[in-house]
């Protein structure tokens, strides 16, 4: 076992050094406090391990992601989503009678409760779908109460909040809910309970079929990012599959995290509708007094290419060419992306297009209302989160998440009584 050294105050500590399976290389403190006293500090865990994982491996120099072992590439051409949800939760990919099982369970547990429905009644049809899609799933848990269950849990999960997700479009449309068929895949399921009508059928095209189970297939897991550390936080502390799920779906909202890509097309547009060049905007995202920043770049561990959205501009191009369609933002971003690659700026500093930036384009392509992205992101990430609960849950060495802190307030002082203070003011 190699070390690490530190001198601290005049004292040396031995640090176990512990290399993970792509040889990266973590200093092991968890004795740290009980032999010198001191803890270590890192807001925002930039250097921070909070866990060992098996699930998904990210090199962000060189712009790798892997789930289970499998490039990120070779899953987004050559699986469909259901397989990548069996591979994440299972640790391998299934077999055909594997993926014929998993697949009929999904399937056979996409209904909600018919009281459920009631639920939606209560939201103005104003409700961002984020805040119906997490209290909806909190509330599975008052429906499935047995967390024992956690296999047919995580099935009940997967294949409801595709549904709960789909009633929440048709709340806001004020269109009666749709409900799914035994006789589609998931993505078609979802599309069927997106826009069909009661009138009319809806059978979504091969090409956007296929888009979907791209998207969701490259939002499927990043293994400890902010609302997957959430849901490690939650689980740690012995809250249900539901309740931990939820707060994941809450950290994910936030437009520094899953919420970007709503905002990046918001972005693109204000670009088209001011009138300025894409130029100025990048230019203002450069101040810092402009509270500006250019939505979908930068990344906390991609200092190179994200992956994930090399894919997904190509396909954004070939979504559109084949359904004879062109997205004056796609112009937009392209452009956007072109100057801000070779401004000074975002290459000292690494920022390069994330998974949001180009995610959006293609969900428009499909038909799908800006304000469902980031529900779509989380439909995406439900099999990495899930994986990476039961791994948590699932390891004996799981203790319940507590950080510490450096205390910076006052220091001990007492309340001045009555006459003290009054003999101050004379
Ligand atoms: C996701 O973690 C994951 O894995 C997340 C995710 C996943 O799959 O789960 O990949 C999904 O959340 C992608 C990120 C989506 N968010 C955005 O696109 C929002 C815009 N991006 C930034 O807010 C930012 O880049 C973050 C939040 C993504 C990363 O933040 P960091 O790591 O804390 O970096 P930082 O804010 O410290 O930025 C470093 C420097 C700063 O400038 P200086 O103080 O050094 O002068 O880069 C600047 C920042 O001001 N900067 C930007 C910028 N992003 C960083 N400047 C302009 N525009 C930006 N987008």
């Amino acid at each position: 076992m190699s070390t690490a050294t530190l001198l601290l105050k005049g004292r040396e500590y031995e640090l176990p050094v512990i290399e993970g399976s792509e040889g990266e290389t973590a200093i092991d403190i968890t004795s740290l406090r009980a032999k010198s006293g001191a803890i270590t500090f890192d807001p925002g865990y930039a250097n921070t391990g909070s866990c060992a994982s098996a699930i998904t491996f990210i090199d962000g120099e060189k712009g790798i992601l892997r789930y289970r072992g499998y490039p990120i590439e070779e899953l987004a051409r050559q699986c469909t989503f259901v397989e990548v949800c069996y591979l994440l939760i299972h640790g391998h990919l299934p077999s055909p009678a594997e993926l014929i099982a998993f697949d009929a369970k999904l399937t056979r547990h996409s209904l909600i409760h018919e009281d459920m429905k009631k639920f939606f009644e209560g939201f103005p049809p104003s409700a961002h779908p984020m805040a119906i899609l997490s209290a909806m799933v909190a509330s599975l848990s008052a429906y499935y109460p047995n967390s024992g269950d956690s296999e047919l849990n995580i099935i009940r999960l997967l294949s409801k909040a595709k549904t709960i997700a789909a009633f929440s479009y048709k709340k806001s449309v004020g269109q009666p809910f749709i409900y799914p068929r035994n006789d589609l895949t998931y993505t078609q399921n979802f599309m069927h309970m997106m826009f069909a009508v009661p009138a009319e059928d809806y059978v979504v095209s091969p090409a956007v079929d296929r888009a979907l189970n791209l998207l969701l297939i490259l939002h499927a897991d990043h293994e400890q990012n902010c609302s997957t550390s959430t849901v490690r936080m939650v689980g740690s502390s012995g809250a249900n599959l539901f309740a931990s799920i939820s707060a994941g779906i809450c950290a994910l909202w936030g437009p520094l995290h899953g919420g970007a890509n709503q905002h990046v097309i918001e972005m693109l547009q204000q670009i088209r509708e001011s009138g300025q060049s894409p130029r100025a905007f990048v230019e203002r995202a450069k101040q810092k007094d402009s509270g500006f920043k250019l939505m979908g770049f930068g990344h906390r561990v991609y200092k190179n290419f994200d992956p994930r959205a090399t894919i997904l501009k190509k396909a954004a191009d070939e979504v559109l060419a084949s359904l004879g369609m062109r997205d004056p933002l796609l112009d937009t971003a392209i452009e956007l992306e072109q100057i801000a690659l070779t401004d000074p700026y975002f290459i000292e500093r690494k920022l390069y297009p994330n998974v949001d930036f180009y995610s959006g384009i293609l969900y428009r392509a499909m038909g799908i209302p800006t304000n469902m992205f980031t529900v779509m992101f989380a439909l995406g990430r439900l099999p990495g989160w899930i994986a990476q609960w039961k791994e948590m849950v699932g390891d004996d060495k799981t203790r319940i998440n507590r950080p510490r802190q450096v205390y910076a307030g006052n220091t001990v002082r007492n309340i001045e009584t009555l006459e003290e203070a009054l003999a101050m003011t004379v």
